[in-house]
Formats: C-alpha cells, structure tokens, sequence
C-alpha cells in the first residue's frame, strides 16, 4: 500500500523512519506547509496528496486544526485510511469523521492522539465493544507530570520546571494547551468517546497546573500526599462525568508513583476491577509506532472499527469534587 505523510517535525520524521520497516507499506509522498518545503521529495498541494488515487493510506502529523482539519475531511471523502496523532482536530471533529469514514469505504485511526506509544484507546475500544467498563483514569500529559514531580521531588519551583520540560522537548509549541490542561482535555473527549461509544462527549473545561502554588505543594507534603494531574472518567446508569484537573493521590496509589514524563492510565471494568498502563505518551517513536501499528492493522485488514452509536447524558455530579487542589 503507498501512503501520504502530511507534517514532517517529530512524529512525521518518526514515522518516516519507522514506514522502512513495514513490509508493503510505501511513503510515497510527504506534504509540508510552504515555509518548509525544500525537498523534491515535499509538497505544499495537500488536496493532490490527499486525493491521489495511488494513496491508501493518509498519515497525518500536523499539529492545530487546520489545515488538518480541510485535508483529513478531503482524504476521508476520497475514501483513504486516515492514520492521525493530532488531538486538537480529533476532539471536535471525531464522530464527523467516523461518519464519513463509514460513507466513503476509508477509515479513521486515532491512537497516537491519546498517550502516545501507550495502546490505551486500542483497550479501551475493546472494553467498550464488550460492554464492560465503568471508566478509567490517569496521567495524560508528560509535561505537567514532569514539572510536579520536579515540584515536589526537588522543590523546583514552576517557571524553572517548565523551562526544563520545554528544553527536554515535552511541551506543546504554546506550552499554555499543556499546563492549561486543555491537551488532556482534548485526550480525554477522545477517550470518552471511544469508551463509551458517544458522539461528541465534550467536558468541562480543564484545571491545569499552572495556578499551583507552593502553600498546595506543601499542604499535600503535610499530609503525606502527592499532587498529580489526571483525567478521571465514570459512566453509570447511561450517563458519564469526566474531570481533568490537578488532584491530591495517597503517596502509595499507582498515579502517584508515575515517574517525571510518563504517561499511566487505569481502566475499571465491572469484570476484573482494574488494568493499568504505563509508558511514554510523547516523543516521535513512541507516537510514530503506535500510527505505524494502526497502519499495520490496516495492511491487514484488521482495524478495530470505531462505533458512536450513543448519545451518553454528562453528569457533573458522579465525581466527587473535594480532592481537587
Ligand atoms: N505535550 C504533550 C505532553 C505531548 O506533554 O504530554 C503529547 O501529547
């Protein structure tokens, strides 16, 4: 199969890489936006790749919504398999997509958007289409756990840690959608709608990280607790509640215990109480090779299929709100 790249920085050049040792998969053209074209090999006509009818296979790694948002629309009308690890234009836009997916033949794969390297969505469709599961939680930005581990451990205070988390390359390009929490946010619409088979299950907005002080940083160490940033999600009687918020965990629950750029998550199912995981949610490999399994799944024709079928009722009250910092 011959596949377009759209977005050559870290995930695309990730992808690029990695592409060379899919048997039957082929990179066959790479579009760029205009300021960064200087290879033959680049284009600056999206619509061409998209469209061109050698292409089965779309990946898409530009970050924002457009023109994201214009070439995934086009691709899946032109009925391709659309591999994407872009949040920000997945979170809106998602069960527009699934739809047309289903009505042109082509696809939509979205597990590098939500924890990277980590098959977390890829769980949590499987727990979904079994009907067995009550909700998950977890840590979903590496930047905001590395700058309070470094808070907490080492008494680092924000501004430094920041800058640190900047220089290691975690933060988004605008650091504001990680310590704001709307990463998570976008991360955690997505994960309710494949945990729970709704279309367009927005949350409330996100707590970030970024108005901590040291008075909750020391609150927590007198009470022997760590401060954590997390994504929690329940659904009950056909309705859901979700928060993504700065927290207080007991020193020895497992979200507490993740180190600095990690990425863990825990999936509740009424069948076997919990499943964790663990690992990098960020970074060009990781991210690359969770794209690369979905177009593996797709040279196989084993996709897992996508299906938003309810139209789930938020409940901001099945979370209790008293151990948010
Ligand atoms: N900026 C994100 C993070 C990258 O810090 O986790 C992955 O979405």
């Amino acid at each position: 199969m011959k596949a377009a790249l759209l977005g050559y920085g870290t995930i695309g050049k990730g992808v690029e890489i990695l592409a060379k040792q899919v048997p039957g998969l082929e990179i066959k053209n790479v579009f760029v936006l205009p300021e960064f074209e200087n290879l033959p090999y680049f284009t600056n006509n999206g619509h061409q790749v998209v469209t061109d009818p050698e292409i089965d296979i779309v990946f898409e790694c530009l970050s924002g919504t457009e023109p994201a948002n214009t070439l995934i629309t086009e691709a899946l009308k032109a009925g391709k398999h659309v591999i994407t690890s872009n949040k920000a234009v997945v979170s809106p836009n998602l069960s527009r997509y699934v739809k047309l997916a289903k009505e042109n033949g082509g696809s939509i794969q979205v597990e590098a958007a939500v924890a990277g390297g980590i098959p977390f969505l890829d769980a949590l469709l499987k727990f979904s289409l079994l009907e067995d599961l009550n909700g998950y939680e977890g840590i979903f930005n590496g930047t905001s756990n590395y700058i309070l581990d470094k808070m907490q451990k080492e008494g680092t205070d924000y501004a430094a840690a920041l800058a640190e988390a900047q220089k290691k390359g975690y933060a988004e390009y605008d650091p504001a959608n990680d310590v704001e929490g709307w990463d998570v946010f976008y991360k955690a619409n997505i994960s309710n709608a494949l945990a729970y088979k709704s279309y367009d299950p927005e949350i409330r907005n996100p707590l970030g990280i970024s108005k901590l002080n040291t008075s909750d940083i020391k609150k927590a160490k007198s009470e022997d607790r760590i401060i954590r940033h997390i994504a929690k999600s329940v659904q009950k009687d056909g309705k859901f509640d979700t928060i993504v918020a700065p927290v207080f965990l007991n020193k020895e629950d497992y979200l507490a215990n993740i180190p600095s750029n990690y990425n863990a998550q825990l999936i509740y199912a009424p069948s076997f109480d919990k499943i964790g995981y663990f690992g990098q949610g960020a970074g060009r490999f990781a991210t690359a090779q969770a794209m690369l399994a979905n177009a593996i799944d797709t040279l196989n024709d084993t996709e897992r299929e996508i299906v938003l079928d309810k139209n789930l009722e938020y409940d901001p009250t099945l979370i209790r709100e008293d151990w948010i910092v």
